[in-house]
């Protein structure tokens, strides 16, 4: 949430500062400002809105200087106005502060003042914070600490940069140290300095950076998100890259830093996460409970905390997080490590708070998602939550044949999302037919009851128009109640077990007016033909990875929809891409 960009070198900073929050904009777009210092002289420009209004403002009114800070806002607390919009200063005007002492002495002792100061002044601040800040009298000197919000500081050559998100800098270095919690850097041109907020140094690691600014291009989609979905083939076979033993029937995660007793011993399963990586877990307890019979609850991230959950001294929990930073998922793992529970990190993020915290985990490795809505990520989780029943499965009852039979299930999904996304068109065409709708049911059952909620919160997200997932059979239960002819239901029903169960419900809804869309397989769209007003046919798969074929269609409608409508789509209004706050 907000994101922050320090520079100091001897290029102009003010391009580099822009550049760096247009890549950031998508933690935050509420407001933006920069502050860059030239001649010993401060001049900031800041404005409410999103950061083309503040190329705008530098662009009538230019600023020069290699070094300075900038800053893109999410609101939390207090409105979004200019004033509210950073960086902030102190008193004099003469410190820039992003999130978040003058004297005649020479620099070195100026530099060595304000280091003490804003460590002293940090020793008291309650709550998270990933600050950047400089000093007009203390040239080419930058002061970053972290403490819950992440801050990375790139290194370049004769220049450094500070900012939230490798993204924003990775254009121009390579190479970057990922800030600990209480890391306090102070950054020049030339070098840098890592101490501890109590004063100690410590050692850091300069890692390689795992993709590049090619990566973070839209390319010719129109849109980050329509980007991220089409490149599902790719995140998906990426998932399950190196971790498929056809020999042995199971997979291979390595990162779990288990022992196979270690795994055969665990006796119940607990996913956390929020959001979309909730609706993977959701998922992902009828997968471990189908492959691995082994007993599987969820839990709200932001709940877990707050209740007494029953938990076995054989309990495993994965924390569930594409950015690997989501306040309330990093609660829910501290909680559970804090009771001596071994807490895994499902991740994107490599270098995240999540994934550093946690007792060893499995990365996703989707690449970059900048969208705010999620979409790789989640398939890329529900292809890892697979791997994990099928590893856990095949320690218990999973026969090799059960074993080999889901391998070959998971290796030929990449061509199976392939064909789904031929379907964007067709898909477009029923955006375009519903586009005057008052709000969309979404129903699933079994494996695809998370799909339904997950289809009705991208809806939600990025169209802004009403939207409720339900399991199928909940319909008669009250919802029925909303049923009407502009308030389409989408029935996620491929030809599995539960299939005709479905049909029920679809005939339901058919008989008292309302519309039907209906996503399914197999002999589905036969059985559909005179009940269903639209019907899209998707390849077949075992019901247990129908999921991740299922979820695609919903979220091209989502998107489709979204454009019809005139909608932001990646920068959905009130949202932000990782929330680090509670
Ligand atoms: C998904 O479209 C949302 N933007 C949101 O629900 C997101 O999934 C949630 O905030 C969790 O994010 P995380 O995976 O980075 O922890």
């Amino acid at each position: 949430m907000c994101g922050i960009v320090g520079y100091v070198g001897r290029a102009e900073a003010a391009p580099i500062l822009l550049d760096g929050l247009r890549r950031l904009e998508y933690r935050g777009y509420d407001s933006a400002g920069i502050a860059i210092v030239d001649g010993g002289h401060l001049e900031t420009r800041k404005c409410a809105g999103r950061i083309a209004a503040l190329s705008k403002l530098t662009t009538e009114r230019p600023l020069t200087g290699s070094f300075g800070v900038s800053h893109t806002r999410w609101a939390t607390h207090g409105k979004v106005t200019d004033e509210n919009a950073h960086p902030h200063f102190d008193a004099s005007g003469k410190l820039a502060l992003d999130e978040s002492c003058a004297s005649t002495v020479d620099v070195d002792q100026k530099k060595a003042r304000l280091l003490a100061a804003v460590r002293a002044a940090l020793q008291q601040v309650i709550g998270t914070y990933g600050i950047a800040l400089i000093h007009a009298d203390i040239p080419d000197f930058m002061i970053g600490a972290r403490r819950g919000s992440p801050l990375v500081l790139g290194v370049g050559k004769e220049e450094n940069f500070l900012a939230s998100d490798v993204s924003a800098i990775v254009a121009y270095t390579r190479e970057a140290i990922y800030l600990h919690d209480f890391d306090i850097a102070t950054v020049e041109r030339g070098k840098f300095e890592i101490s501890s907020l109590a004063g100690t140094s410590g050692a850091h690691q300069v890692s390689k950076l795992e993709f590049t600014a090619e990566d973070i291009k839209k390319g010719d989609y129109p849109h980050y998100m329509l980007k991220e979905i089409f490149e599902q083939p790719n995140s998906v076979r990426d998932a399950m890259r190196g971790r498929l033993s056809l020999e042995e029937c199971t997979a291979k995660l390595g990162g779990l830093n288990m022992t196979p007793a270690q795994l055969r011993d665990v006796g119940r399963i607990v996913l956390t996460g929020c959001g979309t990586a909730l609706h993977a877990a959701m998922v992902g307890e009828y997968l471990i409970e189908r492959l691995a019979t082994i007993p599987t609850e969820i839990e709200y991230a932001s709940e877990f905390r707050h209740r007494n959950t029953p938990m076995t001294p054989d309990t495993l929990v994965f924390a569930i997080s594409q950015s690997g930073e989501t306040a309330d998922t990093l609660g829910a793992l501290r909680e559970s490590r804090r009771k001596g529970f071994r807490t895994l990190g499902i991740c994107n993020n490599v270098a995240s708070t999540i994934a550093r915290e946690s007792d060893g985990g499995v990365y996703m490795h989707a690449g970059p998602e900048i969208g705010v809505a999620a979409t790789k990520s989640f398939t890329s989780q529900l292809a890892i939550l697979t791997l994990i029943g099928l590893l856990l499965g095949r320690m218990r009852n999973l026969s090799t044949t059960e074993g080999s039979r889901m391998i070959e299930a998971l290796e030929a999904l990449p061509e199976q999302i392939e064909v789904v996304l031929k379907l964007s068109d067709q898909i477009k065409a029923i955006a375009k037919k519903y586009v005057d709708a008052n709000g969309i049911l979404f129903f699933g059952r079994q494996f695809n009851f998370p799909i339904a909620l997950e289809g009705a919160l991208k809806m939600k997200e990025i169209t802004y128009l009403f939207a409720e997932g339900h399991p199928s059979a909940e319909l008669k239960h009250g919802i029925i109640a909303l049923v009407r002819p502009d308030l389409p239901s989408i029935f996620i029903a491929p030809d599995d077990a539960v299939f005709s169960k479905n049909l029920n419900n679809i005939e339901q809804v058919k008989a008292r007016k309302g519309p039907i869309i209906a996503f399914t397989s197999g002999n589905g769209a036969k059985r559909l033909k005179e009940t269903a007003d639209e019907i899209v046919s998707l390849p077949e798969a075992p019901d247990c990875l129908m999921p991740i074929l299922t979820v695609i269609p919903l979220q091209l409608l989502a998107y489709h929809l979204a454009v019809e409508l005139g909608r932001d789509v990646d920068k959905p209004r009130n949202l932000a891409k990782s929330v680090t706050v509670e």
